[in-house]
């Protein structure tokens, strides 16, 4: 699991599957526990993510771990991730602005989310936010219809979808936001509950000799025949 997760990691370096990489200064490849049971995916990394390259270490992330503390979470036991490994972004005076990104680029990205969630084969994925919750639930999924659900997927047993840390940032009404980043905190406190932390070591599937099937669940396009 590590070694394939090593691996992917490397090659997503000089990810060219879509044109965002020219205005970003690096892939932001997904970091944590390699034992998760619990896999969080939010949209695409904002402006201090794709300098650090680490995801969720801006306002966002700080906003994120305050949720995770409160809900009894600890973040060194997941693996967090985004939908798109670039940031997109467009110039506003001497800022970075975010830009939600296209269907095209969530696409051209879905080999290595993929590839994640294969490497790390997570008991329960918990999407942040709507860009996040179309690339797994597909494109009519509603995050204000559905959040806090949990949700049929090939992807792993337990799929559901909350708000994203920085649509609660820009809540511009206090006791809103305070609303809304208790809910944040209500659907972390689910996601403990129905997968304890972390999985004892295992040997990595694409090293192992046993035969696919003998190997635990097939991987996310295998299980939906593609
Ligand atoms: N927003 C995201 O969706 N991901 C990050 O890593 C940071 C902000």
């Amino acid at each position: 699991m590590a070694e394939s997760l090593k691996l992917l990691r490397e090659d997503a370096r000089d990810c060219r599957n879509c044109p965002l990489w020219k205005n970003a200064t690096q892939t932001v490849f997904g970091a944590g526990s390699q034992r998760a049971r619990i896999m969080l995916v939010g949209e695409q990394p904002g402006d201090e993510e794709d300098r650090r390259g680490e995801p969720f270490v801006g306002p966002a992330g700080r906003l994120l771990d305050r949720a995770l503390e409160a809900a009894g979470v600890d973040r060194g036991t997941l693996y967090v991730t985004n939908a798109v490994k670039h940031f997109k972004w467009e110039p506003r005076g001497k800022r970075r602005l975010h830009k939600t990104p296209a269907q095209r680029e969530i696409e051209a990205c879905r080999p290595w989310l993929e590839g994640e969630i294969k490497a790390i084969r997570p008991e329960v994925i918990g999407c942040l936010g709507a860009t996040a919750a179309k690339a797994l639930l597909g494109p009519a999924f509603k995050v204000s219809v559905s959040r806090g659900q949990f949700i049929d997927s090939p992807y792993a047993p337990r799929v559901f979808a909350t708000f994203h840390p920085s649509a609660i940032l820009r809540v511009r009404d206090e006791a809103e936001r305070e609303a809304a980043f208790k809910s944040l905190v209500r659907d972390l406190t689910l996601l403990r509950s129905t997968a304890p932390a972390t999985r004892a070591p295992q040997p990595d599937p694409a090293r192992s000799s046993a035969p696919r099937s003998a190997r635990g669940r097939p991987s996310p396009s295998a299980r939906r025949g593609g």
